[in-house]
């Protein structure tokens, strides 16, 4: 389709020839003789424009005045100005405020014509890159939405695996089902408490669900003895641990969840199994699991006893603060009344 000018000059006479010399090129041309008339040609029309030619000495608005509106109404419709022999000056000022060229009149046809069509060129160029940019924002787009799709549907087999690997710990010993959907839901709360990252969560969550992996090496008739267990039985099942971390070590998924498998019955003061780590040396999230894992298997019926009341729980809690449990954690779980959960 031809290009559609406009030129805008108050002289009649410029007007005309400007016409004849662009029809001549093949230009589809509108004449109109102030910046009112041209905006409002604009108003109705500016889709269909692809060049304007602007005089800047016109009586009502002036050049520059129709240029200011134009860039900020109409950015795509690049502008060439027409100035006087005398006044490039005022040809400059009209590039720094956004015009693509200046012709001074009188404007021969030659450089009319190289100067529309170079103009026509590198604006067709800037939207040719520009609708590039479009299309190369829509593709990152769709591959960000594809990738976070991905993401969900690896977040959501992570945990539907994490709950079936629970669900065969929990298999094993009837009386602690739930038990680590609870440890879970005491864990996440004290670390919520202490403004951890979504990642270190999500990290915590998977330790908190598969902490006891390793009972499920244990024979049952160990696991759900009511009598007290002899020292051999007592040693089985302090391998747990280590045996739960011998489970997961193949799996990558289930790589971050190891400190927590592995140290759940490390104690503050280092009495605890299988590294007798000390103090700060068991990790955080390692002593919450901790905590939590106490905590509700004293407030839930056991194959050896039967449920302690909450208050009891907390007592011991306390009783045994700086010694099995992280002090802090203890002040935070009973000051926050996580235990009422
Ligand atoms: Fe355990």
């Amino acid at each position: 389709m031809d290009k559609h000018i406009i030129t805008t000059d108050d002289d009649q006479a410029i007007r005309k020839v400007l016409q004849i010399l662009l029809r001549k090129e093949g230009y589809r041309v509108t004449v109109c003789s102030s910046g009112d008339e041209l905006l409002s040609i604009l108003k109705k029309d500016s889709p269909t424009v692809d060049l304007v030619l602007l005089d800047i000495k016109m009586p009502g608005l002036s050049g520059m005045q129709v240029l200011e509106a134009l860039r900020r109404n109409y950015p795509r419709i690049p502008v060439v100005m027409l100035t006087a022999f005398n006044d490039l000056e005022t040809g400059m000022k009209a590039i720094r405020m956004g015009a693509s060229d200046y012709l001074t009149k009188p404007v021969r046809r030659e450089v009319l014509v190289e100067c529309v069509s170079r103009v026509l060129n590198a604006t067709a160029l800037k939207q040719d890159e520009v609708a590039e940019m479009v299309h190369s924002q829509a593709q990152q787009k769709k591959l960000e939405d594809q990738l976070q799709s991905a993401l969900i549907a690896l977040e959501s087999t992570t945990l539907a695996t994490l709950e079936a690997f629970t669900e065969t710990i929990e298999q094993k010993d009837p009386y602690t089902k739930g038990h680590c959907s609870r440890v879970r839901t005491i864990s996440l709360a004290i670390a919520q408490a202490l403004d951890f990252t979504d990642e270190r969560l999500q990290i915590l969550e998977g330790g908190a669900l598969l902490h006891d992996i390793g009972k499920i090496g244990i024979p049952e008739e160990i696991l759900n003895k009511a009598a007290k267990l002899t020292k051999s039985e007592y040693d089985i099942i302090r391998e747990h641990p280590a045996s739960g971390e011998r489970i997961i070590k193949h799996i990558d998924m289930f790589q971050a969840y190891r400190p927590i498998i592995r140290s759940h019955h490390e104690r503050m003061d280092g009495k605890g199994y299988p590294d007798g780590l000390k103090g700060e040396d068991i990790p955080v999230d390692v002593r919450i699991v901790s905590l939590a894992d106490a905590f509700d298997a004293m407030t839930t019926s056991r194959a050896y006893r039967s449920a302690l009341p909450t208050e009891f729980a907390v007592e011991e809690l306390k009783l045994n603060t700086g010694t099995q449990f992280d002090p802090d954690l203890v002040n935070l779980f009973i000051e926050r009344e996580i235990f009422l959960l």
